[in-house]
């Protein structure tokens, strides 16, 4: 039988050996003996290095490392490839689980070997590997993990994620994410400032890519520098971790109370007393507080828009149907009255459609609604720490405003001129002026104006006040 001495074999071929033996723990002999029987067909799924590497990755990831961040990191072919070495240290130092992919340019720089022994996972090179232990590979890289990292991103390959190719196992990951990508380009700075570059660029940022770097400084070329250098391996694993964290949600835990659109008191079985409210400014609250991770319950009157996503819709008709179900729904850290109430009701609505007769009009007998906001804001137990009033105003908005702040006992008044002239009733976009009680104000009230800006904007901001004031200490 022949016998093989490890030190005659070529320099390279040892190299490689060294790290394959070290990444599984064994002895460079025993590596060679693995090889050689899986070659030979014997032992092959226990001692495949493909199976091996493949389980040890997935078995580390259910068992150690569940709740870990992961990566993917996609190295693509540019000298820059060499600190993407480290930048799997880095990543890993930031509590990233790594799984490389080696586009075939990049594999001139740097080995796969060499990016699964950084990583201790299995690194990808192909598009169809037939020894893969996923299905559909490229969808299951592009989807387990909680972001993308292209580093360095080249010029070729940002102009193939520009156009949305997908020819090999990089750009079909790239294409098939719905992850955050994060580029960070390197390339000699007459690439970069090529207009072919700066247009694919700009193109993969208006798609929601983003980028870090590239770099000024000198270049691998003798004599070159300019902007090009791959941004350094630790700003990458810092933007990284910013951007793979989940969203600080200022309002998780917290019960929120929404109130929208009109109300319809009815004068008979067809007819109704109604206003103009289209409810957009409420629902737009309710999903803003609901994406900052509050709990959110929304009392709708008669609109035409579809449920927020995550929010619990109770859908009503009049004034007291609404308060029956505010009620319902309290306790709440805060409660917003968005709602249009009307402020009557007829007291005498007929049972039947009331007809029309030779004697004359109808007489409609027009009593109170309750008042929702005052009701809550008014009470002596259960009140929410935070209750929000809106005024719609066509005159007087910040006198009218300061009146209904003290009248209704409520925290805050957003007040906003609903005149048909600003088109705020049923638009998209309002001023609001924010109007709360301020001890250091000369009559108690201050008075915050905001910039005209999107209905979802203002909900935003409001979310974000409503957030910073339910962490303040009941006064
Ligand atoms: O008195 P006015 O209708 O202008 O007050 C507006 C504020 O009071 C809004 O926040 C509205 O939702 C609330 N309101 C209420 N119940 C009513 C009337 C108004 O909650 N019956």
């Amino acid at each position: 039988m022949a016998s093989l001495t490890i030190r005659k074999l070529d320099d390279a071929i040892k190299a490689e050996l060294r790290l394959r033996a070290a990444q599984h723990g064994r002895s460079v002999e025993d590596e060679v003996r693995t090889i050689l029987r899986a070659a030979t067909g014997g032992d092959m799924p226990a001692d495949n290095t493909k199976y091996r590497i493949a389980a040890s990755s997935q078995g580390a990831v259910a068992a150690q490392d569940s709740g870990k961040l992961r990566a993917t990191l996609i190295i693509s072919g540019g000298i820059a490839a060499y600190k993407s070495l480290d930048l799997i240290r880095r990543l890993k130092d930031n509590g990233f689980i790594v799984r490389c992919v080696l586009t075939h340019a990049a594999q001139q720089f740097v080995t796969p070997l060499a990016a699964s022994a950084l990583s201790n996972q299995r690194s990808y090179t192909d598009l169809f590997d037939p020894a893969s232990e996923f299905d559909a590979g490229h969808i299951r890289l592009a989807r387990d993990c909680d972001l993308i990292v292209v580093a360095p991103a080249t010029a070729d390959l940002m102009a193939k994620m520009a156009q949305g190719h997908a020819d090999d196992l990089a750009t079909a990951i790239l294409l098939a994410t719905d992850r955050p990508v994060l580029l960070a380009p390197a390339m000699n700075p007459l690439m970069w400032a090529n207009p072919a570059t700066r247009r694919n660029v700009a193109r993969l940022i208006r798609d929601g890519v983003r980028t870090l770097g590239p770099n000024t400084g000198s270049m691998a070329e003798a004599g070159e520098a300019g902007v090009g250098r791959m941004a350094e391996p630790l700003e990458i694993a810092a933007r990284a971790l910013e951007m793979a964290r989940p969203p600080a949600r200022p309002l998780d835990g917290r019960r929120i109370l929404i109130t929208a659109g009109p109300t319809h008191e009815p004068i008979d079985p067809v007819r109704y007393i109604a206003n103009r409210s289209s409810g957009k400014q409420g629902f737009a609250i309710a999903a803003a507080a609901r994406a900052a991770g509050a709990e959110v319950t929304l009392v709708a009157g008669p609109v035409g828009l579809p449920d927020p996503a995550g929010v619990t819709v109770r859908r009503v008709e009049s004034a007291r149907d609404m308060l029956a179900e505010v009620d319902a729904a309290l306790p709440a850290d805060a409660a917003i009255f968005a709602a249009a109430v009307a402020d009557w009701r007829v007291a005498n609505a007929g049972e039947q459609k009331i007809k029309k007769t030779a004697s004359g009009f109808p007489h409609l007998d027009l009593v109170e609604n309750p008042d929702i906001l005052s009701t809550i804001a008014h009470r002596a137990e259960g009140r929410p720490k935070l209750v929000i009033g809106f005024a719609a105003e066509t005159e007087h908005l910040l006198a009218n405003a300061r009146a209904k702040l003290v009248r209704k006992g409520c925290d805050w008044i957003v007040a906003n001129d609903v005149s048909p002239a600003t088109g705020i009733m049923g638009g998209d976009r309002n001023t609001v002026h924010l109007v709360s009680r301020d001890d250091g104000a000369p009559d108690g009230v201050g008075v915050d104006s905001w910039p005209a800006m999107g209905k979802d904007e203002v909900a935003a901001h409001l979310v974000e006040r409503i957030a910073a004031a339910l962490k303040e200490p009941a006064a």
